[in-house]
């Protein structure tokens, strides 16, 4: 595996594979990988001849009051989990070499709508930080396909958005979140959780079960009751709730009683985590 800072550099070896012929994967990552990144990295594998795999924790994505600073860098372990997995090229640059004019002079890519719900009402600006990170990423790499998880699934939507309005050349796979045996999301932020926290953070999942269960029977008309519910057996719990929303599974806006394709999406804090997860459904 072969280790890149420089953007040039990077651009210049995946040129040499597309001249040959070679079909080229691009994941992306803040690093501090787990078994949730290293899944996008073997399906990724399977899927194209040539994988690259970038690490940058991207300064445009955190609201002044993140947790930039105590982002968890881990670049020797990842590097020893990229090889383990078979990944071709790390690309792994400093801020000022993917944002040399600095972050206030950078152009960036605005995805209207999908960018002013959930996540992004509570965290403002994230999406905007996420789509012109990952915009410069494919154009660097140009790849035939980019790997996202489906535990970041409003992230999925903006990028699949951005990808189709901006007629990218890239095909988008999403893949399956990990999780843990007690059903916890895989997340660099379960990192944050006390021993204490981390008993009590597979709540989130279960509560997004109980609401499934819910909406099966009573339908979405009864949406804000089930998400009321959600809200308060996770506040019983210990848990901060940001937001509980059953959504259209494609628009992400709020459910309507005769749709049919839903998703439900939860973020709450325990403690110093922030933790998100979702869960799709077909009624
Ligand atoms: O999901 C992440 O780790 C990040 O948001 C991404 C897509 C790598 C962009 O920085």
């Amino acid at each position: 595996m072969q280790t890149v800072t420089d953007p040039a550099r990077l651009r210049l070896l995946v040129q040499q594979w597309r001249q040959q012929g070679l079909r080229v994967a691009l994941v992306p990552t803040m690093g501090n990988l787990h078994q949730g990144h290293l899944e996008l990295v073997h399906q990724a594998r399977s899927r194209a001849d040539k994988v690259v795999t970038s690490i940058f924790v991207n300064p445009l994505q955190f609201g002044a009051n993140e947790d930039l600073a105590g982002y968890p860098r881990t670049l020797d372990e990842d590097k020893a989990k990229l090889y383990d997995a078979r990944c071709d090229l790390l690309f792994t640059p400093e801020v000022g070499l993917l944002y040399p004019n600095g972050l206030a002079q950078q152009s960036f890519i605005e995805v209207p709508g999908i960018t002013e719900l959930h996540c992004g009402a509570s965290r403002p600006g994230h999406f905007r930080g996420v789509a012109t990170v990952v915009a410069k990423l494919l154009n660097l790499v140009q790849p035939d396909l980019a790997l996202f998880g489906n535990k970041d699934y409003q992230q999925l939507a903006v990028i699949r958005a951005m990808v189709r309005d901006l007629n990218m050349a890239v095909q988008i796979v999403d893949v399956d979140t990990v999780r843990d045996a007690d059903g916890l999301a895989k997340s660099s932020r379960n990192g944050y959780l006390t021993e204490t926290e981390r008993a009590v953070a597979p709540q989130l999942k279960q509560q997004l079960d109980a609401a499934a269960e819910a909406l099966r029977l009573q339908g979405p008309s009864q949406r804000q009751r089930i998400e009321q519910q959600v809200q308060d057996a996770l506040d019983q719990h210990g848990f901060r709730t940001d937001y509980v929303a059953v959504c259209q599974a494609e628009t992400l806006q709020p459910a309507q009683a005769d749709d049919k394709q839903l998703v439900i999406l939860a973020a709450a804090y325990l403690g110093k985590a922030r933790l998100i997860d979702n869960l799709r459904l077909d009624l």
